[in-house]
């Protein structure tokens, strides 16, 4: 199967629907590719499931980058995307193409780009069309985000819906223009409700992956470890986890302390062994028990 492009994702647009998950590590992203996943994401909510840490904003870019590296080890088909962390772009505009060729170089494809706060024509706004557009000028597919920011959540007023009402639903649906515009391949709407992001995919060109956004989007994105089961912090009500992993990872533990506690494991299948005589022959050399 051919490794996909941020063209073949752009020309899915009405075709199909895109599939999306979150994933930092080699293992796991060796699952995810081999079941055929679209696009995984690198994604800073890695802050969160990974290391622990209560704001996505505070993961560092050698942390994101490591894991890029990690999962671009794996993967022969799906699309690898980098979420630009916080300190790699919102606190020096400037300095954010240095990074995002760092990820190119690691194995990234392209990067995600939350939108900064603040409507275009503040200098947060500017901000952020800066840095998307010498990304693109610069060749790096770029995948933009808006609604709720995580990166930026407290000047949204913290995890909230977006686009409920008129000013906020209009900002969005400009935001997202702004966006095909400027060249983005694609655009992640994150909580926000679905009649508005039903327009926003209805106007666009381009592809529209949603988190809390409703069935309308062109495609739909989940944390891995959300879907898996296994990040159990926060429930946010757009979640379907379609495993419970973290129950069946207990129980599987359980039966392991049982059975190293009654001597079942490991058996001799289990174990690496000598042929008898050399056994007896070393032990009689070393002058130990030979008792087997
Ligand atoms: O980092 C992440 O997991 C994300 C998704 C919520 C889209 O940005």
């Amino acid at each position: 199967m051919n490794k996909l492009t941020p063209q073949d994702i752009l020309a899915d647009k009405g075709k199909r629907k895109i599939t999306m998950l979150t994933c930092y590590d080699y293992s796991f992203a060796q699952i995810l590719d081999e079941a055929n996943i679209d696009i995984i994401l690198v994604g800073d909510s890695l802050a969160n499931v990974i290391l622990g840490l209560d704001e996505t904003s505070k993961v560092s870019f050698t942390e994101m980058l490591n894991h890029t590296k990690a999962v671009a080890k794996a993967v022969k088909h799906s699309l690898i995307i980098a979420d630009m962390p916080y300190l790699s772009y919102q606190i020096n505009p400037k300095k954010s193409i240095n990074y995002a060729k760092k990820f190119i170089a690691g194995g990234a494809e392209a990067v995600k780009i939350e939108w900064f706060s603040g409507n275009a024509s503040t200098t947060k706004g500017k901000e952020c069309i800066y840095v998307i557009k010498n990304l693109i000028k610069n060749k790096i597919p770029v995948m933009g985000h808006i609604g709720l920011t995580p990166q930026t959540a407290s000047s949204l007023g913290g995890y909230k819906v977006q686009g409920k009402d008129k000013d906020s639903a209009l900002m969005l649906i400009k935001e997202a223009k702004i966006l095909q515009d400027l060249g983005v391949f694609s655009i992640v709407l994150e909580c926000i409700p679905y009649q508005i992001s039903r327009l926003i995919t209805k106007e666009l060109k381009i592809p529209t992956i949603g988190i809390g956004a409703g069935k309308f989007c062109d495609g739909q994105v989940l944390v891995l470890y959300d879907f898996l089961g296994l990040y159990k912090k926060i429930k946010p009500r757009f979640v379907r986890s379609y495993k419970d992993l973290s129950s069946e990872i207990k129980v599987a533990i359980g039966k392991f302390i049982k059975e190293v506690t009654n001597g079942d494991f490991p058996n001799r299948e289990e174990s690496f062994s000598m042929k008898e005589d050399e056994w007896r022959a070393l032990a009689k050399n070393l002058r130990l028990d030979d008792t087997l």
